[in-house]
Parts: structure tokens; C-alpha cells; sequence
């Protein structure tokens, strides 16, 4: 039972292609790897490294009989802490450290994946996702009463009394913010939390019969926002108005995925009238930066550049908060001329896979799998607006298009790594409307804002400020 009380299991996708495995523990705890397989087939094969190919840790060999752990690569990091599931394949790294986070990658005969792993004292869900707490058993006992309780008041929103054979979700409470959200796995007691926003990030508990020992496994919620290079971005602390004993705090953390580190940056403290914000940390990284909103807490931060993105968190009296912010670089190119989007990558390594998307429905126009030098554009899609324009550098992954025109302006993405990416708004003018000052656009976005909408904005503010300047030139012909 090596799964008791810790972290959850979701397969996560992201928008299109690339799909990989991701789990978070807590540290100390244990966590199952799984290779989804009931059971080994008679010539199976199965192998799992850390990193990407870089080290075996374990492997099997059925005609062999084999079934190994190495425990003592990478200076005996792993030692006794890794039980390979004979049935199934599964791998289990017990005692989990915060050096254990990274990539790993699973082979067996039918498929090859990526797992990755992130430890913490924390749990992260994505705003709009799904997540799973685990109740840590495998299957419940016949005798198994369990309850799920929510926040500082510990509400019951889901039950189960396997006596009675009775499976209850109470997403009624709260106001109903729990509505149609909630499932309770039957087999396991594990509960699944829906389409999560705001107000499901905290602390969620759970109750094995009635065991005084109970677990806090807390949710924080993320959501994702972008703002162009140059341009101000407003992070809404989602106050109204404060009461008298708010207390705000915003922190910074640079490395979103892997690590737990977060600097202090602003904070308010009503009940000493207090407005700090704590521009000089990080070597000065926020200097005049930063506004804070007295009113609502929200936090300002100015003419960003790409030093700015990363995760923003946001802690009040009633909300936990990160906001992940993508910071877009904005490239403007005169209609007819070739543009470079720069991946800024260097070299492309042994394993990597790199994609190239396009526009609202995230397109995909280019793609390469460096493991079999696979390097293709699909410059059909969109009704060929793309053909024989799209040209993919072999070295560093960037993509040049050539003869541009209006309709190739928009947001192209570059994922690669499996969750990084960076963004580019690419604006093509043509001679009439676009001088240099059409870049310095104000945009600010409210947080809760989604990408799509705030682009749609931004296009908006800018065919009218196209149509402006023709109007003005056509009237100045005359
Ligand atoms: C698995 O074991 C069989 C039988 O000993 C052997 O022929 C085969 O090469 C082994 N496979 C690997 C990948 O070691
Ligand atoms: C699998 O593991 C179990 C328990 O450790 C052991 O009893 C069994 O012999 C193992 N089977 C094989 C094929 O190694
Ligand atoms: C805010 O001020 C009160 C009163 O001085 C103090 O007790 C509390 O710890 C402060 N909160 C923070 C987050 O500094
Ligand atoms: C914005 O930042 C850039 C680079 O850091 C700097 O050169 C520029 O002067 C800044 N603009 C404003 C308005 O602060
Ligand atoms: C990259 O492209 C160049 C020019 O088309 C070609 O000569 C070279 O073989 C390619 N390299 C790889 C690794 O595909």
C-alpha cells in the first residue's frame, strides 16, 4: 500500500499534441509510476529512465525471467527507495526527495511516454482542470467508511459507507460551488474535482473510519496570463474592496514547474495600514516596477519583459492563487518581408520534440521529432495560407515565414520539452497603416481574462486604429 495519503495522478495535455503523464507528491510520501498495464504479456519488455534515455532504473524481461531495479546509478540516489510491480510494470519510488522531481520516461512493447514528476509540499491544479485526491488505498474494504471535508470549516462534501453500499457527494454546500463537479471513484474512495476555479483552491481532508488522523491535501488554483512585451499586465487580487482585516500577499517564483521557492513581493496589511511592495529583492528585478492598488490589492506590474514571466501567487484571508504569467514577444513585419521566430535554442538535443502552433485553434504548422530527424510544416492546413511559406531551421528549431501576409498575423506558440513554450504576436503591417508606433498599444489585461479574448481585444484596438489611420490618409488626399 505504498499509495497511502498523497498526491494525484492525471494525464495531462496539453492543447494538441504531446501527451504525457504527470504526477505530484508530497515529499517523504511514496508514488506509483504507472505503466497502465493489467498485466505482462509473455515477451514483454519494459524499461524505465530517468531523464530523457539518460538512466535505466529499471527493467524487465519476461522470456528472461528479469525483473531489476538499479538503485545504485546516479551516486546511489535511489537506493532502496524503487519496487518494480511485477504484474504490471509499474514502478514505485518510496520516500520520495525534491531531487526525484524531473522527467521520466517509460518504454514498454506498445508505447513509449514521458512521466513527469513533481515533488512539493504542495499540490498545483491548473485552473479549468480536473484533479484527483487520492484516498491512498487500491480497493476498500468492506467495512471502509470514508468522508471528504473542504476548507477552514471543514465541510463534508462526499461520503462513503462501503457497509451500506452508500456513495454520497454533497456538492449542494457552499453556496453550491461544488455543483455537478464532484466524483467519487467507487472502487478506490478517491474524489475528482471538476472544471476547478478559484473557489475550490484549499485544503481538502480525509477521513478513513474515522481515524483521528486526518490528511490535508490542499488545492491551489492556477490560471494562466499573457501580456505582450512592453505592455502592463494587472493581476486582480479578485477584491472588491478590503475589510478591515485582509491581508494580501504576492509572491514571486521564477521556476513554475520543479521548484517551491517563492520571494515576497507586495503585501497589504489593513490592520496596520500597511502597503508594501518589495522591489528590490531578486537583485532588483522589480525595481519601479510594481503597483499595488490600494482599493483591491490587485498588483501592476509594468512595461514587462521576459524576465517577468513565471508564477505569481497570490495568498489572502480566503484565496490561494498562482497566476502563471506568459510573457509574448511582439514582433512586427511589413507585409511582403520574411520573419524569424527564434526558439533560442542553441542546439536541439538527442530526444527533443518540438512543435510550432498557429492562431486561435492552435494549429499545428511545424513539428519535429529530433529522435528519428523528423522535421515537417504543414503548410496545407488553413486553407494554405502557410504553402511553400514555412521554413524550419534543423539546427535550432525556429521557424522563418517568408512572403508575409495579413492573414499570417496572429499568436504563434513554440512548445517544447513538453511543458515549456514561449509566445510571439506577430503583427504584419503594410506600408499604409503600420509606422513604428503602432507597437506601443496600452493592453491591460484583467486576470481572469483568457488569451483568446484578450487577442481578440488587441486585434480589435488594431484594425480600428488601421482603419483611423487610412481614413485620415485618404482624408488628407483629398
Ligand atoms: C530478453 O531476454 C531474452 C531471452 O534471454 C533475450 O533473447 C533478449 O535479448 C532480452 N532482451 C533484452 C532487451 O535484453
Ligand atoms: C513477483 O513478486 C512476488 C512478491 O514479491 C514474488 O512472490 C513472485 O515470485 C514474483 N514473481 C516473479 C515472476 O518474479
Ligand atoms: C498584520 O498586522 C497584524 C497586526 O499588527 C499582525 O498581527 C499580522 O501578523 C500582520 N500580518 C502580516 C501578514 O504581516
Ligand atoms: C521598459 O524597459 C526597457 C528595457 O528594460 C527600457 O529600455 C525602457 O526604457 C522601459 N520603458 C519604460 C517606459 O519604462
Ligand atoms: C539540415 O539541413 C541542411 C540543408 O537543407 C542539410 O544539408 C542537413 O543535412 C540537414 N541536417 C539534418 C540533421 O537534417
Amino acid at each position: 500500500m505504498f499509495h497511502r495519503f498523497c498526491f494525484c495522478l492525471g494525464l495531462w495535455r496539453l492543447v494538441g499534441g504531446l501527451d504525457y503523464y504527470y504526477y505530484q507528491v508530497l515529499e517523504g510520501k511514496s508514488v506509483t509510476l504507472s505503466s497502465d498495464l493489467t498485466e505482462l504479456k509473455n515477451d514483454e519488455q519494459i524499461h524505465w529512465w530517468i531523464g530523457n534515455k539518460d538512466t535505466v532504473i529499471a527493467e524487465i524481461n519476461v522470456t528472461a525471467n528479469r525483473f531489476s531495479v538499479f538503485d545504485d546509478v546516479l551516486d546511489g540516489r535511489f537506493r532502496d527507495r524503487l519496487k518494480l510491480d511485477n504484474k504490471t510494470g509499474s514502478l514505485t519510488i518510496t520516500n520520495t526527495r525534491s531531487e526525484d522531481a524531473g522527467v521520466y520516461e517509460l518504454q514498454t512493447n506498445q508505447i513509449s511516454r514521458a512521466v513527469i514528476l513533481k515533488v512539493s509540499d504542495e499540490m498545483r491544479v491548473w485552473a479549468e482542470q480536473s484533479v484527483t485526491l487520492s484516498s491512498g488505498v487500491s480497493e476498500l474494504k468492506n467495512d471502509d467508511q470514508i468522508q471528504w471535508r473542504f476548507g477552514n470549516e471543514d465541510i463534508l462534501i462526499a461520503e462513503i459507507n462501503k457497509q451500506t453500499n452508500r456513495f454520497s457527494v454533497f456538492d449542494d454546500v457552499l453556496g453550491g460551488r461544488f455543483r455537478d463537479r464532484l466524483k467519487l471513484d467507487k472502487k478506490t474512495g478517491s474524489l475528482t474535482i471538476t472544471d476547478t476555479t478559484v473557489e475550490h483552491a484549499g485544503v481538502y481532508k480525509l477521513q478513513t473510519n474515522n481515524e483521528i488522523n486526518t490528511v490535508k491535501q490542499t488545492v491551489r488554483a492556477f490560471k494562466e496570463v499573457s501580456v505582450t512585451m512592453g505592455n502592463s499586465v494587472t493581476l486582480s487580487s479578485g477584491v472588491t474592496e478590503m475589510m478591515d482585516d485582509d491581508q494580501i500577499q504576492w509572491k514571486f517564483g521564477e521556476d513554475w514547474w520543479f521548484s517551491s521557492e517563492y520571494t515576497l513581493i507586495a503585501e497589504v496589511n489593513i490592520t496596520q495600514i500597511k502597503f508594501s511592495v518589495f522591489d528590490k529583492v531578486l537583485f532588483g528585478r522589480f525595481s519601479d516596477r510594481l503597483k499595488l492598488d490600494i482599493k483591491t490589492g490587485s498588483l501592476t506590474i509594468t512595461n514587462t519583459t521576459v524576465e517577468y514571466k513565471g508564477d505569481y501567487k497570490l495568498q489572502t484571508n480566503y484565496i490561494d492563487f498562482t497566476f502563471r504569467l506568459i510573457v509574448c514577444d511582439e514582433i512586427l513585419v511589413m507585409e511582403g518581408d520574411s520573419v524569424t521566430l527564434n526558439s533560442d535554442l542553441t542546439k536541439l538535443n538527442k530526444y527533443d520534440q518540438i512543435e510550432w502552433r498557429f492562431g486561435d485553434e492552435d494549429t499545428l504548422i511545424a513539428e519535429i521529432y529530433k529522435q528519428n530527424n523528423r522535421f515537417s510544416v504543414f503548410d496545407d492546413v488553413l486553407d494554405g495560407r502557410f504553402r511553400d511559406r514555412l521554413k524550419l531551421d534543423n539546427k535550432t528549431g525556429s521557424l522563418t515565414i517568408t512572403d508575409t501576409r495579413t492573414e499570417h498575423a496572429g499568436v504563434y506558440e513554440l512548445r517544447f520539452d513538453y511543458v515549456r513554450k514561449r509566445s510571439f504576436i506577430l503583427t504584419v503591417g503594410s506600408v499604409h497603416c503600420c509606422g513604428p508606433t503602432e507597437a506601443v498599444i496600452r493592453l491591460v489585461l484583467s486576470a481572469l481574462v483568457g488569451m483568446a479574448t484578450v487577442i481578440i481585444v488587441l486585434y480589435d484596438i488594431r484594425s480600428r486604429r488601421a482603419e483611423q489611420d487610412q481614413a485620415h490618409i485618404h482624408a488628407s488626399q483629398t
